[in-house]
């Protein structure tokens, strides 16, 4: 129950970050960098020591590959994101399209993590 609900957290976050792209590039910038990092960590935390907590009542389902797969696949596409966003930040007018089309695949698959990581809980 605490991680599906520090998984909405951080997901609002990134969504108000994300509201504030074309609004406050600073703000954007900042909301970014925070979330973002906080989500890597509660993943790659998740991924190692979710074992190590006792935590694993559930049985390794397919949902539940599925759920990690495509939370690993978040934390790769933040990290192209992260880059393009950078370029951008720098002039760099040729990230911009790079970085929506990122975007547009991280942004459905990490709102994916949090309502698949509904199925486990208590798990
Ligand atoms: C997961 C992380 C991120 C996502 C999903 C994201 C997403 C976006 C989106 C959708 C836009 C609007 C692009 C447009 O329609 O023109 C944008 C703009 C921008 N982003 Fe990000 N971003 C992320 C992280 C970052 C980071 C870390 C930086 C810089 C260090 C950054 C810098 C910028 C800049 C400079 C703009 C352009 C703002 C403007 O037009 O004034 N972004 N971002």
């Amino acid at each position: 129950m605490t991680t599906q609900l520090i998984s909405f957290i951080l997901l609002a976050g990134i969504l108000l970050g994300r509201w504030y792209a074309k609004r406050d590039r600073q703000k954007h910038i900042l909301l970014m960098y925070l979330f973002v990092g906080a989500d890597i960590l509660l993943v790659l935390f998740l991924a190692a020591f979710r074992d190590v907590l006792g935590k694993v009542k559930v049985e390794m389902s397919p949902l539940l590959y599925f759920h990690i797969a495509i939370a690993l696949a978040v934390v790769v596409g933040y990290f192209f994101a992260i880059t393009y966003g950078r370029r951008l930040d720098k002039g760099d007018e040729n990230s911009r399209k790079k970085l929506i089309f990122v975007d547009r695949i991280v942004i459905p698959l990490r709102i994916a993590v949090s309502v698949t990581s509904l199925f486990f809980i208590g798990g």
